[in-house]
């Protein structure tokens, strides 16, 4: 299968494209990558899809906001996020379904503070609670068999590690086994996560 990752440089997108480039194609995007994309750019969007042609399986994983209490978060803080994370995430689904093959995927990105929010996690909570919101929904009209699903990640090991909060966590190459069961399963509308 040819799988289109975005955010393939990534913690978790290094650790997808090493999965699944085993037994697939993978083609590598991210705003400084082999395909360049910015997923706050809609124009950008389309002209990756348009560089990159048919796919069997497009995989987000990418997707910012701040961190931060609600009244430290400022007017751009939520046009960054609502424009990242969220509407680009949306804009990969809109603009990428006539460029997936019958019966394949998008999965998008959520995380697990859409669960677990916490005094610092208001935008991302609301970003990624919005994000499973959409794939539920939108896997309801999608034509030929396509199929958008969600991955909500744990907190990464190697991230904690980078970040200086000790090792807890789940290793990325696990992580990356939610998102090829995503991509690759006959599920649809899932959000897939551990626990
Ligand atoms: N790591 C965790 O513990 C964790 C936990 C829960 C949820 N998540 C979520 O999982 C996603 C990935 O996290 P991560 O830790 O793997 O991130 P990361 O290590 O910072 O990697 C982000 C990836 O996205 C690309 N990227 C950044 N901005 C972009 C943009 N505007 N357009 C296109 N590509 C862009 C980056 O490459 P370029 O710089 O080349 O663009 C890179 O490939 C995020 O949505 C995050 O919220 C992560």
């Amino acid at each position: 299968m040819r799988i289109l990752v975005i955010g393939a440089s990534g913690t978790i997108g290094s650790a997808v494209t090493d999965l699944l480039s085993q037994d697939h194609e993978v083609v590598a995007a991210s705003r400084k990558g082999e395909v360049s994309v910015d997923l706050s750019n809609a124009a950008s969007i389309l002209s990756m899809y348009d560089k990159v042609g048919k796919v069997d399986s497009v995989i987000s994983t990418a997707g910012s906001g701040a961190f931060g209490p609600l009244d430290a978060l400022s007017d751009e803080d939520f046009t960054f996020g609502l424009g990242n994370k969220l509407m680009g995430q949306i804009n990969l689904v809109r603009f990428g379904r006539d460029y997936v093959r019958d019966n394949g995927s998008i999965v998008l990105t959520s995380g697990i503070l859409a669960d677990h929010p916490n005094t610092n996690s208001v935008l991302l909570t609301t970003l990624n609670s919005a994000v499973e919101g959409f794939a539920r929904a939108a896997a309801l009209g999608l034509p030929r068999g396509l199929r958008v699903n969600a991955v909500s990640p744990p907190l990464v090991r190697e991230t904690a590690i980078k970040m200086g909060w000790g090792n807890g966590g789940v290793p990325a190459s696990e992580v990356a086994k939610l998102y090829q069961m995503a991509a690759l399963e006959p599920v649809s509308g899932q959000v897939a996560k551990f626990g």
